[in-house]
């Protein structure tokens, strides 16, 4: 089992999931953290951190979620970790609540 980043983590990046972690298992894309699934222990301390509810434990994502249990899983291989709060994305507050983000996704690899 795995917690796992959703879809309202794109075009935001707010990162308070990233400060409680105590194993370090977010990394991080230009528009996009993910989680390494290897390296979460699911605590379920980043869940109610983010302000989007991005973050699933893996057996509840929403249907239409699914795929990001194979997008957190590749993205982590690549992606550098974060082990720190930072500024969100200067948009953040716009697509918080924008639906539809997955087409935003910058992806596969970060720059
Ligand atoms: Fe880190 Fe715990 Fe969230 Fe997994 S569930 S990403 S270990 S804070
Ligand atoms: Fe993304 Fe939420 Fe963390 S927006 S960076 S999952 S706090």
């Amino acid at each position: 089992m795995t917690f796992v980043v959703t879809e309202q983590c794109i075009q935001c990046k707010f990162t308070d999931c990233v400060d409680v972690c105590p194993v370090d298992c977010f990394h991080e894309g230009p528009n996009f953290l993910v989680i390494d699934p290897e390296v979460c222990i699911d605590c379920a301390l980043c869940v109610p951190e983010c302000p989007v509810d991005a973050i699933y434990e893996e057996s509840d994502l929403p249907e239409d979620m699914i795929e990001y249990i194979e997008i957190n899983a590749e993205l982590s291989k690549t992606w550098p970790e974060i082990f720190e709060a930072k500024e969100p994305l200067p948009d953040a507050e716009k697509w918080a609540d924008a639906p539809n983000k997955r087409g935003a996704l910058v992806y596969p690899e970060a720059d």
